[in-house]
């Protein structure tokens, strides 16, 4: 698997080592990567790029199976900067492809619900949806799921395409909006809410979004797509207030600011495809919400470095003109 020392990604590595297979992570270790995501969990670690070709066939060599959660994944870096996205998110998965075609091994490709673009309410996206991408970010994951396609029906690959709805949990580098806000406010910092904070999102337990990746890795058929998606739509407004609730933060710490460029106002996804190989999520924000605060709480000595460096840059151009 690759992008093992991210987010969801090192969830999915510590699932796979719990039931016994043997893993080999292959991950660059990029500014959201992060080596003790993985700590306890016994994996084969390669460092390298997805886009190398050797270090592909090296980290391989063993694998009858690839999941692929290598990517640039923050919609507001690919404002910032798309390049990196295209290099990564499409032609790292081509190089993958290539693995793939050689090996024959089984492939998944975990993509997102963004490719869809955003879709009105009342409306859910489902497999067969033309993906309509609007930002860099979703428009490079889309590039990479075409590839995967064009791959299965020109080379016979047998690979299927997995399209998760935004994931929160433990081990989420604090760019991502939860995170962000848990830790801003636990330190008393201002959570700074896009545009009018009305914007919809389909929010889903990382468990339950890698227990959807296994599923479709056993399971699933090449050449098809399958959402993943926890069915709980939350506007953004509401998920702030439910996070200064846990956190006992004050409401004065909510900064409406300027707008993210295309922001997307709503994502849904109709997940009745993975409900019929027999999965259904088993976690809602009420309980889940409360357990990761709780986890961010208990962990500042694993978000307080990655606060300084890199990330402070970041947040710099993101945040310092809009928080004024
Ligand atoms: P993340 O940013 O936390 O982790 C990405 C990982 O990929 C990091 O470990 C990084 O070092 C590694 N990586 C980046 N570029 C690489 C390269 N060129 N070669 C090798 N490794 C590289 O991301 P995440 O939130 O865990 O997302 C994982 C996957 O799930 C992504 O493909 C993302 O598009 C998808 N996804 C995420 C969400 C979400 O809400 N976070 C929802 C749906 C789908
Ligand atoms: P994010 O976690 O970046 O995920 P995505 O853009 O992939 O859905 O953002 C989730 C929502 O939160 C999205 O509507 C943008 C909003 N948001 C803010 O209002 N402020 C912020 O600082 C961030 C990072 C996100």
């Amino acid at each position: 698997m690759t992008g093992g020392a991210g987010f969801i990604g090192s969830h999915f590595a510590r699932r796979l080592f719990e039931r016994g297979d043997e893993v080999v992570v292959l991950d660059k270790l990029t500014y959201s990567g992060n080596r003790a995501n993985l700590e306890g969990c016994d994996v084969e670690f390669v460092h390298g790029d997805i886009c190398d070709p050797e270090a592909v066939a090296a980290a391989g060599a063993r694998c009858g199976a690839g999941v692929n959660f290598a990517a640039e994944s923050h919609v507001d870096r690919s404002i910032l900067g798309p390049a990196e996205f295209i290099r990564t998110d499409v032609l790292g998965t081509q190089v993958l492809l290539e693995w793939v075609r050689e090996t024959g091994a089984r492939f998944v490709q975990v993509s997102t619900d963004e490719v869809y673009g955003d879709v009105p309410r009342g409306v859910s996206s489902s497999e067969d949806d033309p993906v309509r991408p609007s930002s860099p970010y979703s428009a490079s994951k889309a590039g990479g799921d075409l590839q995967v396609l064009a791959y299965v029906r020109t080379f016979g690959v047998n690979a299927s395409v997995t399209r998760g709805s935004n994931t929160y949990g433990p081990n989420q580098y604090p760019e991502k909006v939860i995170p962000l806000f848990v830790t801003n406010a636990l330190d008393g910092e201002p959570l700074p809410l896009y545009g009018d904070g009305r914007q919809v999102r389909d929010w889903m337990h990382v468990d339950d979004h890698c227990a959807g990746i296994e599923l479709v890795l056993e399971r699933g058929g090449p050449g098809e797509v399958y959402n993943v998606g926890g069915g709980e739509e939350v506007e953004n407004r509401e998920l702030t207030r439910r996070i200064l609730e846990l956190t006992g933060a004050d409401g004065s710490l909510v900064r409406p600011v300027a707008d993210r460029p295309g922001h997307d106002r709503r994502y849904a996804v109709d997940t009745r495809k993975l409900r019929e190989l027999g999965w259904a999520p088993t976690r809602t924000l009420a309980d889940g919400l409360p357990e990761t605060v709780a986890w961010y709480r208990a962990n500042r000595d694993w978000w307080e470095p990655i606060k300084s460096g890199e990330y402070r840059q970041f947040y710099e151009r993101q945040y310092a003109e809009r928080l004024g």
